[in-house]
């Protein structure tokens, strides 16, 4: 995403302080009462992707450690780690020497913990209580639910929720005059339908956006997250239900060759539209069952231009009856 040697936004507008993350403020209040106390102990960060999990991580790091954080910090991504073999003796290595500074011990974040299989977790579980003197561990999870009890029961649990879009818009609007750049509502609106509560992926599309155009419209936004706009795709819908076959399946074809979208995308697309369509629900019923069909051929590798054709005829049909 960054453009040359320019900065990734996402890094620079990173909170280095609790008090600065935005939302999850009772998620916050509670961080900041271990940290208070530097009596910091196991945590479990659940919750979607980019709503403060790593954030809330190493502001607790550098507010308990000051400037040596990041010698008192260790960040292991259990996907990446090749196995818990690696990840233990990671840590040993790790709580090998002593932490720098009055704390007693040295932190451990481990991301994606819920890639981890059962026996895995168990041997995490295992390593957790034999550093339980040096080391405190903040696991992440996007699913809880894929955490064995075990290691449930010895972290305190938060769980992060997807940002209100107000915080969203106003954190954007924060970076947007910071970085110079025109953002008007429409553009505003597009991230926020887009990113859904998650403020990397706004932060992202803000900055993308800017490097392709001046000033962030609703235009601008979709084509940078190959996304069709929603009002085409509800024109879309709305003329193969409204018996006008031919005009839709060529606005189709303009969606997706001006977008270059997926097959399966579209149809995710059509799914959140008609959702805020006006449609009876007996008609809405078809629909989604059908969309469920589709949805499912595509994946399995049917032609998507053929599934998707047949779809609209589906549509088109349906607005008959
Ligand atoms: N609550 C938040 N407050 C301020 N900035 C945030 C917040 N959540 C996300 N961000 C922004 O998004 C970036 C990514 O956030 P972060 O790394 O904390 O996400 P995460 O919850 O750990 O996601 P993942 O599950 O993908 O690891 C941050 O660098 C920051 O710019
Ligand atoms: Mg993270």
């Amino acid at each position: 995403m960054a453009e040359g040697l320019a900065q990734v936004w996402t890094e620079k507008y990173r909170p280095n302080e609790l008090n600065d993350v935005v939302g999850q403020e009772e998620i916050v209040s509670r961080l900041k009462a271990f940290v208070d106390n530097k009596s910091l102990q196991n945590l479990m960060f659940t919750g979607p992707a980019g709503t403060g999990k790593t954030t809330c991580a190493i502001a607790i790091a550098r507010s308990l450690f000051g400037e040596s954080w990041r010698g008192n910090m260790l960040e292991l991504n259990a996907s990446d780690e090749r196995g818990i073999d690696v990840i233990r003796n990671k840590v040993k290595d790790f709580a090998r020497t002593k932490p720098l500074g009055e704390v007693p011990y040295k932190v451990v974040y481990l991301d994606e913990s819920d890639a981890l299989t059962r026996e895995a977790q168990q041997a995490l579980r295992r390593t957790m209580e034999d550093y339980t003197r040096t080391c405190r561990f903040i696991l992440s999870a996007n699913y809880s639910s894929k955490i064995i009890d075990p290691i449930q029961s010895r972290c305190a649990i938060f769980r992060f929720r997807p940002i209100l879009a107000e915080k969203i818009s106003k954190r954007l609007q924060m970076v947007a005059e910071k970085e110079g750049v025109g953002l008007k509502e429409p553009g505003l609106d597009s991230i926020l339908e887009i990113a859904q509560g998650d403020l990397r992926t706004a932060i992202n599309l803000l900055q993308s956006a800017s490097a392709t155009a001046k000033t962030v419209d609703e235009e601008v936004v979709y084509a940078v997250a190959s996304k069709a706009k929603p009002k085409d795709i509800a024109e879309c819908v709305e003329l193969a239900l409204g018996g006008n076959f031919r005009e839709a399946k060529d606005k189709l074809d303009s969606i997706m060759i001006n977008q270059g979208l997926a097959g399966e995308d579209v149809i995710r697309q059509i799914h959140s539209t008609v959702l805020k369509m006006d449609i009876p629900d007996d008609k809405l019923v078809t629909i989604l069952d059908t969309l469920g069909e589709y949805d499912f051929r595509i994946i399995e590798g049917s032609d998507e231009r053929l599934q998707l054709n047949a779809l609209l005829a589906q549509l088109y049909s349906l607005g008959k009856k």
